[in-house]
């Protein structure tokens, strides 16, 4: 359309709006409407500028033109807005004709998520324990060296305290003096927490995230451990050996499974014992409840006085049984997973198969 405006008269007004409307009827795409917008309602259409001119006309000629200048203008801008509709309404239907749905495509395969082997574990060991009546407890991964070593009972020069093996955290953060603040290396700690949080009897069963500086084919820097604390009066060595019997029977689902407890050593627990369950190792392959072979499984002892004390329990009147398994390594027997790094290299192909 020309830039240049018509006289301002009421025939040029609408000669004007009859060619307007007929440029609207004839246009037949969105795109193409969108193109001649700013003609008919832009601001240097030529309505508009006839609007502007409106001031230059004596009052009663602007009062009379400028009325129906303003119906022509909202009429065609009403027009305007009603053919994009109906345009956009006709290129909705003409894609739908065309997108045909094809009904006999086989579906896509649908991917399910699993549940991480090591999370398996930790339940399968949770549910045994709960039926025994034992209850969840937790401690902080991030744990003071009180807690992990010290309230433990080991000793100021104990090697498992040195920086080789445990992950220390700066004893300073933000100017702010920490004290001795670690990464724990074991689920023992929430024995304590557990025994300073309620009075005996106790029975808890704590499994979560552990760390040491260890790394290769069998140890991971992170790893799990499940911890069982059992404090009550006249507690003795036949109550925790029938305990982890049970347990062991239960998790590897044999009956008749061989064991025997090799004495050990744990400064937190007095005596200390490592249980071994029977094997049969041949041709690379290991078989649980077979065999003449021994496989430790798990470490355990009586609950040392000590301990008690630390925990606010008088040991002259209580006794405890205590024990701590790893889990990876359950995981690795009861799956056969030879490398315990599988765990943590996220292949979903590897974890789907678990
Ligand atoms: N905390 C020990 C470790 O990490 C495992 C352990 C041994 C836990 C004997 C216990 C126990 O509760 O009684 O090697």
């Amino acid at each position: 359309m020309s830039d240049i405006s018509p006289p301002l008269t009421l025939t040029s007004i609408q000669v004007l709006h009859q060619q307007l409307l007929q440029q609207l009827e004839q246009v037949s795409s969105l795109a193409d409407l969108e193109k001649i917008r700013p003609d008919l309602t832009g601001k240097k259409s030529p309505l508009t500028n006839m609007l502007k001119m409106l001031g230059q006309l004596p009052p009663d000629a602007r009062k009379e033109l400028g009325g129906f200048l303003n119906k022509v203008r909202e009429e065609v801008a009403a027009k305007l807005e009603e053919r994009f509709t109906s345009l956009q309404q006709q290129a909705l239907d003409q894609k739908l004709m065309q997108e045909k749905q094809d009904v006999t495509l086989p579906p896509r395969p649908e991917t399910v998520g699993k549940i991480h082997p090591i999370t398996q574990v930790i339940e399968e060991v949770t549910q045994i324990f709960a039926k025994m009546g034992f209850e969840l407890a937790e401690g902080p991964d991030i744990e003071r060296e009180y807690y992990n070593f010290t309230a433990l009972n080991f000793a100021e020069d104990h090697p498992a305290r040195q920086m080789h093996d445990t992950f220390y955290l700066p004893p300073a953060h933000n100017g702010k003096e920490l004290g001795g603040v670690l990464l724990r290396t074991h689920t023992s700690p929430v024995q304590i927490h557990a025994m300073r949080q309620s009075a005996p009897p106790l029975r808890v069963l704590a499994p979560g995230r552990t760390y040491r500086c260890d790394s290769d084919a069998t140890h991971s820097p992170m790893f799990h451990q499940v911890e069982g604390l059992v404090v009550d009066k006249k507690i003795h060595m036949g109550h925790l050996k029938a305990c982890v019997i049970d347990f062991c029977q239960s998790f590897f689902g044999v009956r008749h499974l061989k064991v025997r407890f090799r004495p050990s050593y744990f400064p937190f627990t007095e005596p200390s014992a490592e249980m071994d369950i029977g094997c049969l190792r041949r041709d690379g392959k290991l078989k649980i409840g077979e065999g003449d072979d021994w496989l430790e499984i798990l470490g355990c002892g009586m609950v040392h006085p000590n301990v008690l004390k630390m925990g606010g329990i008088n040991p002259e009147e209580y006794q405890g049984f205590a024990f701590g398994i790893g889990i990876e390594r359950l995981g690795m027997l009861k799956y056969g997973i030879p490398d315990l790094r599988a765990f943590y290299d996220s292949d979903a192909r590897w974890l789907q198969h678990y």
